[in-house]
């Protein structure tokens, strides 16, 4: 097996157009609504409100569609795993209908948008199913079936399906869809920009302040006053309501590999089990499909990176034969404790803050639906799921209680135990080229990387968001913050939030 030879990197960016850059903001603005994260969420809102006559400005600290939306594995389903027994459990039959039904309506727009801009993205409508292969888990999924159906969507439970290893049984909604997700996003930020709405790659907010109207600051000293502001950045930038007490991000890993056409599974598959596995294919060279397969989720941080992603290898020829892989990479996401999004006003004092999140795996239906959802709010609409999605719901609290206090025993676990002189570390010399690791140095706790060539590099382990300690990812060489997911690179600039400054250099 050829397993490390495939290049880093995700598919889905090395194969779209790069796209027009767009400048960064080096000037004050003021706009009715400004936009912060340019994928699928925040992208979809700019584009759902520049669509009203709103004006709007959409500022992206990297570049469009190249985050988290980058690096998923772009399935558009409303079969969400195991979403529908948990949700009429924990929130009531209706609750799962509202699901079923927002979720149903984020499908069809993105369908309606593919074909009102000719938007050529690989569009392609598949099944969507979530299987097992363990006889243990038929119960479950005959459940998951019949509240789907319940829900109003067209759920069977199925025992075959066209994946070339036999299966228990599986739940089966037709009609889903996959695509290309940043030749997708592309079209839609040049679509948005025809609309006159302003948009700023290279353009980090690091500020806001609440009120009427909002202002918000940029790393480069930018304002941008707003009568409105949605947070759209994965996980919140801004989270004066502690919504991240109910946000756990977890990262999982994803192999490609090129099979023969007559091999294609036709379909989208997800199973629970062995830390989840995902499957799809995706249109390639000469006749061949490009299976894509996903899975092994850990909590950033963990470590053991190269083991995981050779584990998913493993299983991926084990079921479909011999593989050359071709792109390995990985992607982020948050669960909530609920498994429904966060998506509406941010729950403080102020009534013009949004915040679309939560979407725990299924950010490309999640992302739409919370376009749509945000513009009726922003637009003084009625729409019927904002009590299902919104961010101040209190009354499923008791029912969430298993998940949330799991969540907040591991995060109190490194809030306080990253604190104590105890933790432990290692000396600089004990690191090898292309590792890393925190040292105690004159007391304080750095991060040092030793690049191939030997140089260290040396950054405060304090992750800049609340203060927990990072992880080297030495497969990635990252550094990861357990506690709320943010990413910093071996010289400590973020590469993905909640922190929004970068860790401190050091000397050692
Ligand atoms: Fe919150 Fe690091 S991401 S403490």
């Amino acid at each position: 097996m050829n397993t490390f030879a495939a290049e880093q990197g995700s598919y889905w960016i090395e194969t779209a157009p790069q796209g027009d850059p767009h400048p960064s903001l080096d000037r004050d603005l003021t706009v009715d609504v400004a936009v912060i994260g340019a994928g699928i969420a925040g992208l979809s809102t700019a584009w759902e409100l520049a669509r009203t006559g709103r004006g709007v400005a959409l500022l992206e600290a990297g570049r469009v569609a190249a985050g988290v939306t980058g690096h998923t594995t772009a399935k558009l389903t409303v079969l969400h795993t195991l979403v529908y027994e948990r949700l009429r459990r924990i929130r009531g039959p209706e609750a799962a209908q509202l699901y079923a039904q927002s979720q149903t309506e984020a499908v069809r727009r993105a369908a309606e948008l593919v074909e009102e801009l000719g938007i050529d993205c690989d569009w392609e409508e598949r099944a969507a199913y979530t299987y097992a292969e363990d006889t243990a888990l038929v119960g479950e999924l005959m459940a998951e079936a019949e509240a789907a159906r319940a829900a109003g969507l067209p759920a069977d439970y199925v025992t075959g399906t066209q994946l070339p290893f036999p299966v228990a049984g599986a739940v089966r909604v037709a009609e889903q869809a996959q695509f290309h997700p940043r030749k997708y996003l592309l079209a839609l930020a040049d679509d948005l920009h025809r609309r006159g709405a302003l948009i700023y790659e290279h353009t980090r907010v690091v500020g806001l302040k609440e009120g009427e109207p909002c202002r918000l600051t940029t790393e480069g000293g930018a304002t941008v006053t707003a009568d409105d502001v949605v947070v759209a950045t994965h996980y919140p930038i801004f989270d004066r309501a502690l919504l991240f007490t109910r946000l756990s991000p977890r990262r999982e890993l994803v192999w490609a590999a090129p099979i023969p056409s007559e091999l294609d599974p036709q379909g989208m598959f997800i199973t629970p089990e062995q830390r989840t596995r995902s499957v799809r294919t995706a249109p390639y060279d000469d006749g061949q499909r490009l299976l894509i397969v996903t899975g092994e989720h850990f909590t950033p941080g963990a470590g053991h990176v190269d083991r995981r992603f050779e584990r998913l290898a493993d299983w991926a020829v084990e079921h479909f034969g011999k593989l050359d892989f071709t792109h390995r990479w990985a992607t982020q996401d948050n669960d909530s404790t609920d498994s429904v999004p966060l998506v509406g006003p941010l729950p403080t004092a102020s009534r013009h803050t949004y915040v679309a999140t939560g979407f725990g795996g299924w950010g490309l239906s999640s992302g739409i639906m919370a376009g749509r959802l945000l513009t009726d709010l922003i637009s003084g609409r009625k729409c019927r799921w904002s009590g299902l999605y919104d961010p101040r719901r209190l009354g499923t609290v008791i029912r969430e209680a298993p998940a949330f206090l799991r969540h907040q025993a591991q995060v109190a676990r490194h809030f306080v135990g990253d604190r104590l002189p105890s933790v432990p570390s290692v000396s600089v010399d004990d690191i090898a080229r292309g590792d890393g690791a925190v040292v105690l140095a004159g007391g304080h706790h750095c991060a040092v990387h030793r690049d191939e060539d030997g140089e260290l590099h040396a950054v405060a382990a304090r992750c800049s968001h609340l203060g927990c300690l990072v992880a080297f990812n030495r497969t990635e060489r990252t550094w990861e913050c357990p506690c709320h997911g943010s990413r910093f690179d071996p010289d400590g600039n973020v590469l993905q939030g909640p922190a929004t400054g970068p860790l401190e250099r050091r000397n050692v």
